[in-house]
């Protein structure tokens, strides 16, 4: 018999969270603007040194600002010069002062390991998350790993709460039960133990270097960010993924994989980051071979499907982002249902 799952519609197109725009670096010479969550963005650095992340399209004619210009703490639009504060209110219109009425969606920002992430409301609901007790500061942080999915992003994000699919897909065999909580009111958490009885080459190594065991936390922020560690025998993994969806079949997934600092030197840690990137590009892309295409069906999830199911009945109360919502809708409020937030042990 199959489990009644929320309607797919339930679900946020873009939920109000976290994303990556990109590197900080690549607007450093002046605006750069993105497709992003279904509309066009544009970042630029302002003279004092302010990211800023607004919608790229002039509130004007909708010339795209990744054209313009930076201008002391302004962006300016290279078509007819209107100009833009970090906040999106248009300071000065040549020829225009009826204008002052302008106004562009601007989006919080933070700046870490040379990469900018913006938030995707009016205010951020939550601060931009990390690894539980840990300072950014401590770590060193990989290139992005890059996966599209032609699937519906919370089926990509769902992964974490997909409990059988470990043993079937990536050959690790479950020890005890696992945990799941709401450490956060936007926060969902699934806490278990594995055993690697993998056969590929990666897991072979991966056991004699490290052992059979390890205790996986996985804690998903907003619905767009999951933040991952492994506890093995005598090291710990780190990783953080950030999803970009396209639209509401289509979305990448991109994955930051950590490093604490070492004492040996940067070298050292260079080499043990690029490590840490191979193992989970090996482990990812497997993941995304047997993610492409799959669906979402309400009718068809299972009574093993629960902590997946709750996950969804979870997402469904998340406030939406921008495009679809700058706020929530009456229907929808920030605070999430007590019910959806206690500790949860199948
Ligand atoms: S389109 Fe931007 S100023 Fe006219
Ligand atoms: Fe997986």
């Amino acid at each position: 018999m199959s489990i009644p799952a929320p309607a797919p519609e339930l679900m946020p197109a873009y939920p109000a969270s976290w994303f990556l725009f990109g590197l900080a670096s690549e607007f450093r010479r002046g605006p750069v603007s993105r497709d992003l969550l279904g509309q066009r963005l544009v970042a630029f650095r302002t003279a004092s040194g302010k990211p800023v992340v607004l919608d790229a399209r002039c509130a004007h004619l909708g010339a795209d600002l990744g054209e313009g210009c930076v201008i002391g703490e302004e962006v300016q639009c290279a078509f007819h010069n209107w100009r833009y504060k970090p906040d999106g209110r248009c300071s000065s219109a040549p020829n225009a002062p009826e204008a002052a009425w302008a106004r562009l969606r601007s989006y919080p920002t933070v700046e870490r390991h040379g990469y900018l992430f913006f938030f995707n409301g009016p205010e951020a609901l939550f601060p931009l998350p990390f690894f539980e007790d840990a300072e950014p500061g401590a770590y060193v942080v990989a290139r992005p790993l890059r996966f599209y999915a032609a699937c519906p992003w919370y089926l990509v994000n769902g992964n974490s709460f997909d409990v059988q699919h470990f043993r079937s897909g990536h050959g690790r065999e479950l020890i005890g039960e696992p945990v799941i909580d709401c450490p956060h009111p936007f926060a969902r958490r699934n806490r278990l133990t594995l055993r690697n009885v993998g056969d590929s080459v990666a897991d072979r190594l991966l056991r004699s270097l490290l052992g059979d065991r390890v205790c996986v936390s996985m804690t998903n922020w907003g619905g767009s960010v999951v933040v991952v560690t492994g506890d093995f025998r005598s090291t710990r993994s780190n990783l953080i993924t950030f999803i970009e969806p396209i639209d509401r079949e289509r979305c990448f997934l991109n994955v930051l994989v950590y490093a604490q600092r070492g004492r040996i030197g940067r070298l050292f840690d260079h080499l043990r980051l690029w490590l840490r990137r191979r193992f989970t590009n090996s482990f990812m892309a497997e993941e995304f071979q047997m993610l492409a295409g799959i669906r979402y069906h309400t009718g068809c999830l299972v009574e093993s499907d629960r902590p997946m199911i709750d996950y969804f009945q979870w997402l469904t109360h998340l406030p939406r982002g921008a495009p679809a919502a700058a706020a929530p809708a009456a229907d929808r409020p920030y605070s999430l249902p007590l019910s959806l937030c206690e500790e949860r042990v199948p």
